[in-house]
């Protein structure tokens, strides 16, 4: 009896952990580009409800990556340089991130930091999928049951994430005056 339609099932669906990782990488990509379409044209809720949603999905994604995968990767392929320089390329990007959750698409570098980020983990993406990935397929580590535990630590991640400054976008713009 195949169990395929069991919805509030305990056990997470069978996944390749790099598969996964990948379809991340590609919802991400198409964020960007949507921003990208929305440059020069203000929609500013637009904007910002699209760069909510990026950062929402990048820090799950890097945490999955540091807290399963890498982890994992780092002791089957050997290769320290690899895997610091991705958790430093990791640091960048949550800088950014960190800046633009509590950022105005007013602001003057707002555009930019998107922009910006966009190309950072445009990079990290492409050495991720051209060599660290690969490395990992062929040091023969379990992609499925790292991907059950990527696909686990991703559900309680999305469901412990309305952090406050995710959701104080657009709606109240510039009205937080913080003490000056
Ligand atoms: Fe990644
Ligand atoms: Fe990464």
């Amino acid at each position: 009896m195949a169990s395929k339609h069991n919805k509030g099932s305990e056990r997470a669906p069978d996944q390749d952990a790099i598969e996964l990782l990948m379809a991340d990488h590609n919802r991400v990509s198409k964020l960007f580009a949507e921003f990208d379409a929305l440059k020069g044209e203000g929609g500013e809720e637009a904007k910002s409800t699209l760069v909510a949603q990026i950062c929402q999905e990048l820090t799950v994604h890097t945490a999955i990556e540091e807290e399963i995968f890498y982890p994992a990767v780092r002791d089957a392929i050997e290769d320290d340089d690899l895997m610091d320089e991705a958790l430093v390329e990791h640091a960048g990007a949550k800088e950014l991130i960190s800046q633009l959750q509590v950022a105005d698409p007013e602001d003057d570098l707002y555009d930019a930091k998107v922009t910006v980020l966009g190309e950072q983990i445009g990079h990290h993406v492409e050495e991720e999928e051209g060599n660290m990935f690969p490395r990992a397929r062929g040091s023969g580590i379990d992609t499925m049951s790292l991907g059950a535990a990527l696909l686990k630590r991703k559900s309680e991640l999305a469901s412990s994430s309305s952090t406050p400054s995710m959701t104080k976008h657009a709606s109240k713009k510039k009205a937080s005056r913080t003490a000056r």
